[in-house]
């Protein structure tokens, strides 16, 4: 992810949750660690001519936790309209793979108890679910916490 991508991700942030992230909130976050936020870029053909344009379609904002060998995930999203095909497992595996590299020992995230896809996801992946924590989210949702041992 570059500096001038973060608008892109803001915008995708803004449209997917219903609290999302504020701008300066994921410039921290991005400013703090570069290397754990990665954005998904794709090239979008117009139907009409040859030319194409390149589209954030997803994202994933990472950081580290007070663990300092541990990364976090802080936010993941996929664009409703590019969802099911495969790209959040594609961003995913991306980043595990990144995390390895980085020299981290594991990968913990927080997720909504009622979000079903994320969870799939997530254990397909193989993270393990580890507790619940109680009203985790602003509407005070519980959250279950997830952690890969890499
Ligand atoms: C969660 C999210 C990132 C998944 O992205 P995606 O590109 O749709 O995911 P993929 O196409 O790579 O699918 C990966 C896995 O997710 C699960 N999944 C995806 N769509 C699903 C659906 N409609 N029903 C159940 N599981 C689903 C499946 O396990 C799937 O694996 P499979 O295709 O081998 O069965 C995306 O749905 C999203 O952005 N959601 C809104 C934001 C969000 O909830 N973020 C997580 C916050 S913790």
């Amino acid at each position: 992810m570059q500096t001038e991508d973060i608008v892109d991700v803001y915008d995708l942030e803004r449209i997917t949750f219903a609290f999302p992230f504020p701008e300066l909130y994921i410039s921290l976050i991005f400013f703090q660690n570069p290397d754990l936020c990665f954005a998904l870029e794709i090239d979008v053909n117009l139907s009409n001519n040859n030319n194409s344009y390149s589209k954030i379609i997803g994202f994933i904002l990472g950081g580290r936790s007070s663990f300092k060998s541990e990364a976090h995930i802080l936010s993941i999203a996929i664009h409703r309209n590019f969802r099911k095909k495969g790209y959040g497992k594609m961003i995913l595996r991306y980043f595990i793979t990144r995390v390895k590299e980085l020299g981290f020992n594991s990968i913990k995230l927080e997720v909504r108890v009622t979000n079903n896809y994320a969870i799939n996801l997530y254990e397909k992946m193989g993270f393990k679910r580890i507790r619940t924590i109680r009203k985790y989210y602003e509407d005070r949702e519980n959250a279950y916490l997830y952690r890969l041992i890499l």
